[in-house]
């Protein structure tokens, strides 16, 4: 039998009440039979400092190991000031370096974001995905998951309860497996 089909997925943000840790969650619970999905945990990954890059911390080696094993990426992003955060494009700086030594080369990748605002993380995604070219990843285009008014959405212990942001990530999940099977 063929092995499952492995997806990392992260969250730019370290809030222990994340909405966007949220939705990965409830990405994890929807990856169906024949694929499978681990979460990498950012709070560990250091400031990038270029004077280190050719002996990068622990955690950095772990974080690179991850995504080299893994068939796509799922990342879930937060929206900072029309951007996305210092902590994901931190962790994606540190991915990408040394030169030549790109982790995120030829990923394809999926990406979503909740935000308490009413674009739902759309400036922040556009943002990334202007990244992506530098970084040579292969972004799925459809569906765009921007979860608005993120508040709104989650009950008291953090579970994803709104129906029609499930059925999205749902969509974007399996998008994401058709679409990695695509370029394999
Ligand atoms: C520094 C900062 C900047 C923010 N800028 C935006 C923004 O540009 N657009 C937006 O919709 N929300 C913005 N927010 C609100 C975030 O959407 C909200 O804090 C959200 O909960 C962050 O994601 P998280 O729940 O995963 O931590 C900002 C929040 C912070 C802390």
């Amino acid at each position: 039998m063929a092995s499952p089909l492995s997806i990392l997925g992260f969250a730019g943000s370290l809030r222990r009440g994340s909405y966007n840790s949220a939705i990965l969650k409830a990405a994890q619970e929807m990856v169906p039979s024949g694929a499978e999905m681990e979460i990498f945990d950012l709070a560990g990954i250091p400031l990038f400092n270029q004077d280190l890059e050719n002996q990068p911390p622990e955690t950095v080696t772990a974080f690179k190991t991850a995504i080299r094993g893994a068939d796509a990426l799922l990342i879930a992003t937060p929206e900072y000031n029309y951007s996305m955060s210092g902590v994901l494009k931190n962790a994606l700086d540190n991915a990408s370096r040394p030169y030549g030594d790109n982790a995120l080369n030829g990923k394809p990748v999926a990406i979503m974001g909740a935000s308490i605002g009413m674009l739902g993380t759309a400036r922040a995604q556009y943002h990334l995905r202007q990244c992506c070219v530098f970084f040579n990843m292969h972004p799925l285009n459809q569906p765009e998951v921007m979860v608005p008014f993120a508040q709104e959405k989650f009950d008291a212990d953090g579970r994803l309860t709104d129906p029609t942001t499930r059925e999205k990530i749902g969509e974007l999940v399996e998008a994401l497996i058709d679409w990695t099977r695509r370029l394999k």
